[in-house]
């Protein structure tokens, strides 16, 4: 799709329904992000995210997709210890969830090795620079990176790294735009962008967030194509009031 200059379409999900709903509207790449953490269980980052949970939403997702690549985020420190840890770990991620990929942050050289190692075994590896949620607490927060010069060589030292490690894609995270746009005219993968900017081979969001679930959640990059919440609460209190009223459930709902 890069050569052919086609932009990737890219989604989270987390469940079963809502994977069948993106692939039938021409999703590409399904991710189950870690952010299943923030935006599924209420937890305030990424770390707690645990493999089997991983593990558990990604074969319901699977079960929803007939057409869409889908690629498991691998949660904080079962990558990072060692490579045969990790193998071990990406390997039951694959075997356990039917997906075709994992995903891993960040792109120093160990963690290269790492991905050399991984993709030597038959496992496809999707990299991910930039705000790396897994490292928020050594970012010092959720921020933009790559606007200093020193990050932005380091960022794209990184990204040749990870091309040279193997990675069939990488996603770039909250980064100026014209650093993003010279990763990807730099490298021959595809990068998909998240706050990146337009010149990315294509684009993800966390589902929730753009269908307007996540009404707390506002950065500047992000666009709602829906307001889920808004209609969740009207649904619901529509069957609250019917049902104090006891309109429902009418006679077409009742048996005979
Ligand atoms: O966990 C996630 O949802 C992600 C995306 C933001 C790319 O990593």
């Amino acid at each position: 799709m890069k050569h052919r200059q086609e932009r990737i379409a890219m989604l989270t999900a987390y469940d079963y329904l809502m994977a069948g709903l993106l692939d039938e509207s021409g999703v590409d790449c399904v991710l189950v992000g870690d952010s299943v953490g923030q935006v599924f269980a209420g937890e305030e980052s990424t770390l707690p995210v645990t493999l089997d949970q991983m593990i558990y939403h990604a074969r319901a997702v699977r079960r929803g997709l007939r057409r869409a690549l889908l690629v498991v985020d691998m949660p904080f420190l079962t990558y990072q210890i060692s490579a045969e840890e990790a193998i071990r770990n990406c390997g039951r991620a694959l075997r356990e969830t039917g997906a075709q990929a994992v995903k891993l942050e960040g792109g120093y050289e160990e963690l290269a090795r790492t991905i050399r190692r991984l993709v030597d075994a038959g496992i496809p590896v999707m990299g991910h620079l930039g705000l790396t949620p897994q490292s928020v607490h050594s970012l010092g927060g959720y921020r933009l990176v790559g606007r200093a010069d020193a990050e932005r060589g380091r960022l794209l030292a990184e990204a040749e790294r990870l091309v040279e490690a193997g990675c069939f894609s990488i996603v770039l995270e909250m980064l100026p735009k014209d650093l993003a746009g010279a990763i990807t005219r730099k490298v021959p993968i595809p990068t998909i962008g998240i706050g990146a900017g337009p010149e990315c081979d294509g684009q993800v969001l966390v589902l929730p967030d753009m269908l307007g679930l996540n009404e707390g959640f506002e950065p500047g990059f992000l666009k709602r194509y829906a307001q889920l919440a808004e209609e969740v609460r009207e649904a619901v209190s529509g069957y609250v009031r019917e049902v104090k009223d006891g309109v429902y459930p009418g006679p077409e709902h009742s048996y005979e």
